[in-house]
């Protein structure tokens, strides 16, 4: 039988709880901002499906869900800024509230490229929600217009964030024991936190 994916996290961060309560605050700012006015949450995959399911049931304002897919961490278009485009939105967005959903800002290279191609098709407003971002990691400033917890430098999992495309399913967030990750290091083009994680 194989060990329970708990037994691999060294401690836990965020707890279930805690990442509820700051959902739900996110939600009521939000809600507060666009009131009536619908929005189109653009969530980016695969890290923020979880969270914006969350999300979006806290929001009162009438929303609207979107999916994008673009290349993972670790590939080697990444770390020059270039992303590509796995799945784009299946509709258009001019003059519609968008705001997009991460689960986490580290570097802050695909929300640069993301937030410039949505620009380009000229959504009516264009904003950031990301669960978390990474302490002192940003290489390229981002407007990030909500953000759920700063979080330091280490190697996060769970809430769908992964490791090697394992712990999505974790419902807090935490940090993996170091021997899971030395043991075994990712894939080539599994998404990482920089060093192979998300
Ligand atoms: C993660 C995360 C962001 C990106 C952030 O995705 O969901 O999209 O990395 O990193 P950056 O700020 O350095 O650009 P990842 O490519 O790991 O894919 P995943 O969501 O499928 O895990």
């Amino acid at each position: 039988m194989t060990a329970s994916i708990h037994e691999d996290v060294e401690r836990v961060i965020l707890t279930e709880e805690r990442i509820r309560e700051r959902v739900a605050e996110l939600g009521a700012a939000i809600s507060a901002d666009y009131g009536d006015e619908p929005v189109l949450l653009i969530a980016v995959l695969r890290g923020a499906a979880l969270f914006v399911a969350d999300l979006a049931r806290t929001i009162s304002s009438p929303v609207e869900i979107d999916f994008m897919a673009v290349s993972s961490y670790g590939s080697s278009t990444k770390s020059s800024g270039v992303v590509r485009i796995l799945k784009d939105l299946d509709e258009g967005i001019e003059g519609r509230h968008v705001l997009v959903v991460e689960d986490i800002l580290d570097t802050g290279l695909t929300l640069k490229y993301l937030l410039k191609n949505l620009a380009s098709r000229k959504p009516r407003s264009l904003e950031v929600v990301t669960l978390l971002s990474k302490q002192g990691k940003q290489r390229v400033p981002i407007d990030c217009k909500y953000v759920g917890f700063d979080v330091p430098d280490e190697f996060v999992v769970g809430y769908g964030l992964d490791y090697d495309e394992r712990y999505r399913n974790l419902p807090y967030i935490g940090v993996l024991k170091p021997e899971v990750y030395t043991d075994q290091p990712p894939s080539v083009g599994t998404s990482a936190q920089g060093d192979g994680y998300s």
